[in-house]
């Protein structure tokens, strides 16, 4: 007996930019690939966007085109809002509104959920509707999913990633091509990767709203940005990038959470990370994030960060999620962070002193005799374990032969310490310069 036909999904878009027209785009050439996989069609049926001319260019007549979203979402044929104009401002409104109206949501915006999640979350619970957003971390890498649903024996131990695809991109260009900062910044604006506020991308926010939602997904605590640790990649020096080079180690941008006995890591911040890991060689504005699970081991996914149909990918593979769900009671749904809302851990978010890492010290130094072995009391008085000690050759370095830099590799110490040491090392008069200092990670 032949199955019924359902009637197709019908999907309001807000926003028709990078993401919007590849979601557009992405949905129209599939789409019966699609209706095969979700047993029903799914149909943008309205799109608003501030550019109506624009948005009519890329939809034709296939849709309605709109410049009020909230026409959108007073719609009441409209099954589903997808959110992808961004920010944390009209969006929220928007995203709530469209919540408050009974339609399910999608959403590629992480800025807006890392810091406005629990609100967002909460009001979709009470509604009963979803709000899926597999595009806001790596792009079309399926991470959410693989957290969420794949890993779910496991209790993950850390999660570690490549998830800010310009400034990876920005990072292997330098290193590459010996380009200048702002030239690959713009390029990664022109193809589309960087946010509408690049210094997102730059300063490490971006990576660290992803984090941010890797840590909810991975161990069951709230969406907490407030307490991240952020940093970018704009105080960076080409020097230390080719230090850690000749020392077997690359520098990527990477976001951090790990479970601790006392609480959890959540940082962003420039890592050396050994030259033989698989993730030390991901290029350009690829992501890579490392799982680490206590059942599987560690687990690796690879892919498109940014763009357009890769973003794309994991919107429409959201929007495939709810129509095969459209009708189901919503306690049969993965719970949007994974766990059941009634089974959030208490883990606390670690302040920075207390996260354990290694680290790389470049400083510049007088070079004279009892110079390293006061650098070296200093950390053993701080119980820091040194892994390795460079010296650079004194012209080398300076020209001048009356100093140079030592560079020095800990073992994993606690920040506090490390923070203690460096006071006392910067204060030595021997000490000629503000010391470097990175972390470094093995991910073994
Ligand atoms: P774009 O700036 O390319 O697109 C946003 C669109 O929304 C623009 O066309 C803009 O119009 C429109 N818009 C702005 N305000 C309104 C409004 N009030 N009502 C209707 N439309 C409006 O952004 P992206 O597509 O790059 O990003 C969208 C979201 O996806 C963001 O949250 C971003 O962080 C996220 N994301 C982006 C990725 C990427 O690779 N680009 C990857 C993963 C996530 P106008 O231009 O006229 O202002
Ligand atoms: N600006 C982001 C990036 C887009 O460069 O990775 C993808 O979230």
């Amino acid at each position: 007996m032949s199955q019924p036909q359902l009637r197709p999904v019908r999907v309001g878009l807000l926003g028709i930019g990078t993401v919007g027209s590849g979601t557009f785009t992405v949905l129209k050439r599939n789409q019966e690939e699609i209706r095969r996989r979700a047993g029903r069609g799914i149909e943008v049926a309205m799109v608003a966007d501030l550019n109506t001319e624009l948005a009519t260019k890329v939809v034709g007549d296939a849709a309605k085109v709109v410049s009020d979203a909230r026409q959108v979402i007073a719609n009441p044929d409209i099954d589903v809002v997808v959110e992808l104009i961004g920010g944390y401002g009209i969006a929220k409104a928007l995203v709530l509104e469209a919540i408050a109206a009974g339609k399910h949501v999608v959403t590629a915006n992480k800025a807006l959920l890392a810091v406005h999640g629990t609100e967002i979350f909460a009001a979709a619970r009470a509604k009963g509707v979803i709000v899926a957003f597999e595009a806001a971390v790596a792009g079309g890498i399926p991470i959410i999913k693989s957290l969420r649903e794949g890993l779910t024996a496991n209790q993950i131990q850390w999660v570690a990633g490549i998830i800010n695809g310009t400034t990876n991109f920005i990072l292997s260009e330098m290193r590459d091509k010996g380009l200048d900062f702002d030239v690959v910044l713009k390029e990664a604006q022109r193809l589309g990767y960087a946010e509408a506020d690049p210094t997102f991308d730059i300063e490490g926010v971006d990576a660290a709203h992803k984090a941010t939602l890797l840590s909810a997904i991975a161990f069951g605590i709230p969406v907490q940005f407030d307490k991240a640790h952020v940093e970018g990649i704009t105080k960076l020096s080409a020097t230390d990038i080719k230090y850690a080079e000749q020392l077997g180690y690359r520098i990527k941008l990477l976001g951090i959470a790990r479970r601790r006995d006392n609480g959890i890591e959540l940082r962003t911040h420039p890592t050396l990370v050994p030259m033989r890991r698989l993730i030390a060689n991901v290029e350009g504005a690829m992501n890579a994030v490392l799982v680490q699970g206590d059942a599987v081991g560690t687990t690796m996914y690879y892919g498109k960060g940014a763009g357009s149909e890769p973003t794309a990918s994991a919107v429409v593979a959201d929007l495939v999620d709810i129509a095969r769900l459209l009708d189901a009671a919503p306690e049969a749904r993965v719970p949007h962070l994974a766990f059941q809302p009634d089974s959030m851990s208490a883990l606390a978010i670690l302040p920075l002193d207390e996260v354990v890492t290694s680290f790389y010290l470049r400083l510049r130094v007088a070079d004279k005799a009892g110079v390293l072995a006061k650098l070296t009391g200093i950390l053993a008085e701080q119980n820091i374990s040194i892994d390795a000690v460079i010296q650079r050759e004194a012209d080398e370095v300076s020209g001048e032969g009356n100093q140079t830099d030592l560079i020095i590799l800990t073992h994993d110490t606690r920040e506090g310490s490390m923070n203690q040491a460096l006071a006392a090392m910067q204060a030595l008069p021997t000490v000629l310069a503000p010391i470097v200092r990175l972390r470094k990670e093995e991910l073994a």
